[in-house]
Order: C-alpha cells, then structure tokens, then sequence
C-alpha cells in the first residue's frame, strides 16, 4: 500500500493511501487527528469518501454511470427492475431460477398491514405524499417487529424483501387518497410495475389494462434511479443505519433528504420551472435568472455534484419521454418543446459550459411522468420507490461491513470562547 506524507506545523504525518477497482484512490486520514490534533475540513464533502463500497460506480467526467459493474444504459435496456433490484442487493445478475425466486419473494409481501389504512384518515387530503411516505415507511417498524432485528440477517432480508415490495403498494395509497378514490391492492399476478400502475390507475367501476410500453417505459424509469453511489439521501440512510436504527426508520430518513429541491425533489421543482417558463420565447430571461448571482433561481434539473458531463441516465429518460409521448399520442408537448429548446440554449451558454453544467436525472423525468398521468407531487414519491433498492443495499454493506462503527463527524468551532453566566439583572 503506498502512502502520501503531510505537513502539520513543521511536523511530517504518513498517511496510507488506498487503491479502488477503479476511479480515485484515497488517503486514510482516520488516524490523523489522533498524530496531529487536527481535523480536515469539508462541508459539502466535495473531496471525501465516506466509505468504501462495491456498489455503484460513478465517473462524473466521463458520465459513466455502473451498478456492479454494468454501465447503466445496458441493465436499462436489456432488464427488468426487480432482476436490477438482485443486482444492487447480491452483486451478480440472477440465474432465471434465482430471478424466479426473487420475484415470487417480492411478490409475497406486496400488501401492507390493513391497519395502517387508518394513517391515511388522519392525513389531509391535499398533504403531500412525500409527507406520507415518510410518516408511513417509518410506521412500518410499528407493524413488522420480527424485521427490525438489525443482527439476524434473516431479519435484514425480510425487512428488505418488505421494503421493496411495500414502497409501490404505499406509494399508490398515498396518491389515490389525494384524489378520494379507495385504495386498490395489488395483484400479484401482475408483474412490480404494471402492479404498481394499476394499483394507482384501476377504479373499481372498470376493468384496467395495463398499457405493456407504458409499463416497460416506467419499469426502465425505475432502473434509472434505483442508485446512486453516495448521495445524499443514501448517505442519510447509511448515517442512521450506522447507530443501529430499524431498517424502516432508515429508509423514512432517507425519503425525507430525497425530498430536498436540490435532490430528489427536482424533477417536482423541473417539471414546475418548466410550467412557470411556458413558452421557448420565455427561455433567455430564465437564463439570465439562473446566472445571476443575486438571484437565488437555478435551472431545476440541470447541474450535478459529480456528473461534469451529461448524466447518462438523462439520455435514457429523455429517449424514454419521446417513446411515451409517441405511445401516447402526445405529437406536441410544450413543455417538451420548452425542455429540448432550454436545454440546447444552457448548452451553448458561456456561464454553463464554464461550470460543466448538464442536465440530470430530474430534468426529463417530470415530462414523462406527467404525461403517464402522475400529478407533480409524486414525481418524488417514484424516486423514492425506485431508491428504496439502492438505499437497502447500501445500508447492508454497512451493516455487513465488521468494521462498520457509528458515524459521527466533528466540525471547526467558531462560536464563543467559554465565558462565564450573567444574571438577567447584570445583562442591563
Ligand atoms: C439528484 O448526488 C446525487 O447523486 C444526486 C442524484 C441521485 O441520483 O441521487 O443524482 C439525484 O439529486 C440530481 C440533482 C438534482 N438537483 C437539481 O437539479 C437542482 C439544481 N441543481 C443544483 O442545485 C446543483 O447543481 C446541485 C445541487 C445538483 C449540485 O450542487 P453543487 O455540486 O453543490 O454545485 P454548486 O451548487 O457548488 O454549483 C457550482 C456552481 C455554482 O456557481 P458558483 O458559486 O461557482 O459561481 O454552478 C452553479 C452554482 O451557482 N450552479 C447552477 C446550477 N447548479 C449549479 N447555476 C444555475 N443553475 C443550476 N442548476
């Protein structure tokens, strides 16, 4: 293993420098507040690895983008979800009789406990149902006690199983309670997403036909977004994980940092720059917004903490959109036209070449969404269902991990020097 040395008031500390499979190597600096008593310092976590991982795999100038080993853009156009769901969570593509295994497994744990149908009678109806998925992915640790013993790795696989399979069946209540239509349960001989489109698309007054492009065109939206490496919401999870919380209260924290406008919240916040815009000949003055310093407006959608080309999951959405529209008939979408306009005009744009800003995940997938019939307002609530994977099969490396321990942080003080109380009668 080799070594980098640094300097610390005159004095030299070795630190050890570790190799990745690929992509950046880094120096281990845990032992270096014990040699130096200092800290290294870094907010936004711009040049830190938290943990090591063999996962997903993301090279921002490349726009490459691999879950164990395989880029994106091939599980997306050759896999189903659940087959990308093993991936994530074993490591290795399953046999057809590990895919059938895993599917009925899935499959088996669809329906919810028919008491947490009172949650939703306490919610308004024009709650967000962001606000609902967190309230009840975290009360599912509430019903399901013999899932949140973080130390039985039977325990750990049934909690996921549950997850995985619970997110679409809740996700659906959550949007047919904010239109007044009952609930639809699952059918299980319907595959995960045609099952999660009936589930929110069905009424009891009609038969429902699942439309198979819609349904391929969705199942692929969830490939997209199934991981990420170490965002911010995964890290979330992986920060609660690491004090020995219940597997549902992790993921509950991490649909509640998903929810962030600057995260998972952006294709909500996307599709709603997008309206606001309007029309192409609208576009130069949103522009101007989004490079003006004074002016707190970005272009939602665009730009990405690792991705200094373009998101390679942003070509499949937007490849994903126009096979939607077409099914659906949708010659003319002006939102589409202001999107493809929006994004040819940022690409040329001095301020966004110069910051290597591109559009993301967020910046088509409201488009497509909408056009399926969801409102913007589970836009995330998708995202979240699809991450739910990514976020468990992150959470069981650091669970697996032996030499995992809590995470805790430290910070660079600023505030007041000790001082001594004053009565109130002395503060004048
Ligand atoms: C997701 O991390 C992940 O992997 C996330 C995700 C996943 O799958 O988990 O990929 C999902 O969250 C995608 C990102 C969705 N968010 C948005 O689309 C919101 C708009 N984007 C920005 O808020 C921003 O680009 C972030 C939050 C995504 C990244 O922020 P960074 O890395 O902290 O970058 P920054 O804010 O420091 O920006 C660098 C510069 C700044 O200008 P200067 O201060 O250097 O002059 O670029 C500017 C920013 O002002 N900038 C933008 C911009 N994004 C960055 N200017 C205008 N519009 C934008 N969208």
């Amino acid at each position: 293993m080799s070594s980098s040395t640094i300097s610390v008031d005159g004095k030299s500390v070795e630190l050890p420098v570790k190799e990745g499979t690929i992509g950046p190597s880094v120096v281990d600096i845990s032992k270096l507040y014990g040699q130096t008593g200092m800290f290294t310092y870094d907010p936004g976590f711009t040049s830190t690895a938290a943990t090591e991982s063999k996962i997903t795999y993301i090279d921002g100038d490349k726009g490459i983008l691999l879950y164990r080993g395989y880029p994106i853009d091939q599980l997306a156009e050759h896999g189903d979800f659940l087959e990308t769901c093993y991936l994530l969570l074993y490591g290795e593509l399953p046999t057809a009789a590990q895919k059938a295994d895993f599917d009925y497994r899935v499959t088996r744990h669809t329906m919810v406990h028919d008491q947490m149908n009172r949650f939703f009678t306490g919610f308004r109806r024009d709650a967000h149902p962001m606000a609902i998925m967190v309230a009840c992915v975290g009360a599912l640790s509430a019903f399901y006690h013999d899932s949140t013993d973080i130390s039985d790795p039977h325990q750990r696989m049934i909690a996921s199983m549950r997850m995985i399979a619970k997110m679409p069946t809740l996700a659906a209540m959550a949007y047919k309670y904010s239109i007044g239509q009952p609930f639809v349960y699952p059918q299980n001989g319907l595959d995960y997403t045609s099952n999660f489109l009936r589930m929110c698309f069905a009424v009891p007054a009609e038969e429902y036909k699942v439309n198979p492009v819609l349904s391929r065109a969705l199942d692929r939206i969830f490939i997209l977004h199934a991981d990420h490496e170490q965002n911010a919401s995964t890290s979330t999870v992986r920060l609660a994980g690491s004090s020995g919380a219940n597997p549902f209260a992790c993921i509950a924290a991490g649909i509640a940092c998903l929810w962030g406008p600057a995260h998972g919240g952006a294709n909500e916040a996307a599709l709603k720059m997008l309206e606001e815009i309007g029309t192409p000949d609208r576009i130069p003055e949103y522009i101007a917004k989004a490079k003006d310093k004074n002016d707190p407006f970005r272009l939602m959608g665009f730009g990405h903490r690792v991705y200094k080309n373009y998101d390679p999951r942003a070509r499949i959405m937007q490849k994903t959109t126009h096979e939607v529209l077409n099914e659906l008939g949708i010659k003319d979408d002006p939102l589409l036209d202001v999107a493809v306009e929006l994004e040819q005009i940022a690409l040329k744009d001095e301020y966004f070449v110069e910051k290597k800003l591109y559009p993301n995940i967020d910046f088509y997938s409201g488009i497509t969404l909408k056009a399926m019939g969801f409102p913007t307002s589970m836009f995330t609530v998708l995202f979240a269902l699809a991450r739910t994977v990514g976020w468990i099969a992150q959470w069981s490396e650091m669970i697996e991990d032996p030499s995992q321990r809590i995470g805790r942080p430290r910070q660079l003080y600023t505030g007041s020097p000790e001082r001594d109380y004053v009565t109130v009668a002395q503060r004048g």
